[in-house]
């Protein structure tokens, strides 16, 4: 068994949970584990053909189940079978929920440069690499996930091309704040980390705090939409569907040369994000696949 360390972690609340357990192909476990978390599900344990989230009991469980029903009917076509299979629901005392989530994280390597830890844990001595903490909260984003890596990789490249520039980067669907602050240790000069999610915005103040760059990072709800100026790169960990109905909103973010990261894309939907992004204005330059996730860098040409 091993947590799927996309997920949050309620601080002492006190509350009644529900489990979900629902059994699934060993591919399909991604993409429903990430789906229950944007769902709320402050954590989700995945075992070889079983996933099992947790959500804090609702008053009124419906709107959750007829969710993850049509999510289910959605993913049939990939994973056939998904819509009928039985999700099974039982309610949970809440003892020690905190203590027992957190034995479940440890410090991550990522790429050449970082450590990214949970708070409560020792930092790693003897290192060159950059630590940042991570404090999960409910919001998405501790750094284990393939789509958090293969943006936190490819900024850590991009970083690395102009060292002696300092970059602007644009996180759009900030979480945790992860990839904002990884970019402010990495030595860029500016980031604004946005996010339409309150609860994240507040997981991501607390972990700019805890890594001391309020100078370089700052977070914000506003609309991608109301953004003017340009940012040598944009990073999105979203969905496939999003980068693509956000198509031309993030293109015009992208300053000349500059570079765009999307992360968050299930392989069948790859073909569908490069195709409105690429050839023009932007040429694909780096693709990163773990499971069934990849990640995309283009550079803008124009
Ligand atoms: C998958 S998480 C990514 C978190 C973090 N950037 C990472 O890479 O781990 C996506 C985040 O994007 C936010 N989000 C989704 N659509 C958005 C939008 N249109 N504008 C701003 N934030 C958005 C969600 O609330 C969520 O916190």
């Amino acid at each position: 068994m091993h947590l799927d360390a996309r997920c949050g972690i309620t601080q002492g609340v006190s509350a009644s949970w529900l489990q979900l357990s629902l059994r699934a192909p060993t591919a399909a476990l991604d993409a429903i584990s990430n789906f229950l978390i944007e769902r709320g599900s402050p954590g989700v344990v995945l075992k070889k053909n079983e996933v099992r989230a947790f959500f804090v009991r609702p008053l009124n469980g419906t709107a959750l189940r007829r969710d993850i029903q049509r999510f289910l009917k959605g993913i049939d076509k990939i994973y056939p079978g998904m819509e009928d299979q039985p999700v099974r629901w039982s309610v949970l005392k809440d003892k020690n929920w905190n203590t027992a989530w957190r034995r479940f994280f440890t410090p991550q390597k990522i790429g050449n440069s970082l450590w990214i830890t949970p708070p409560w844990l020792a930092r790693p001595v003897n290192t060159r690499r950059k630590i940042i903490a991570i404090e999960p909260g409910m919001a998405f984003g501790t750094g284990t996930h393939p789509t958090t890596r293969g943006c936190l990789e490819f900024l850590e490249e991009v970083l690395a091309l102009a060292p002696e520039r300092q970059l602007t980067i644009l996180d759009v669907g900030t979480g945790s704040g992860i990839l904002a602050i990884a970019s402010a240790v990495m030595g860029c000069s500016s980031v604004l980390g946005l996010d339409n999610d309150p609860v994240a915005l507040r997981a991501a103040r607390l972990n700019v705090r805890l890594n001391r760059v309020e100078r370089k990072v700052k977070l914000s709800s506003v609309r991608l939409r109301r953004l003017t100026q340009p940012f040598d790169v944009v990073a999105a960990n979203l969905t496939a569907e999003a980068h693509i109905e956000l198509a031309s909103l993030l293109q015009t973010r992208v300053a000349a040369q500059g570079y765009l990261i999307l992360s968050g894309i299930l392989d069948p939907k790859v073909g569908d994000v490069l195709r409105r992004f690429c050839p023009a204005p932007f040429k694909l330059i780096g693709r990163k696949n773990v499971k069934e996730w990849t990640t995309l860098l283009l550079k803008k040409e124009s």
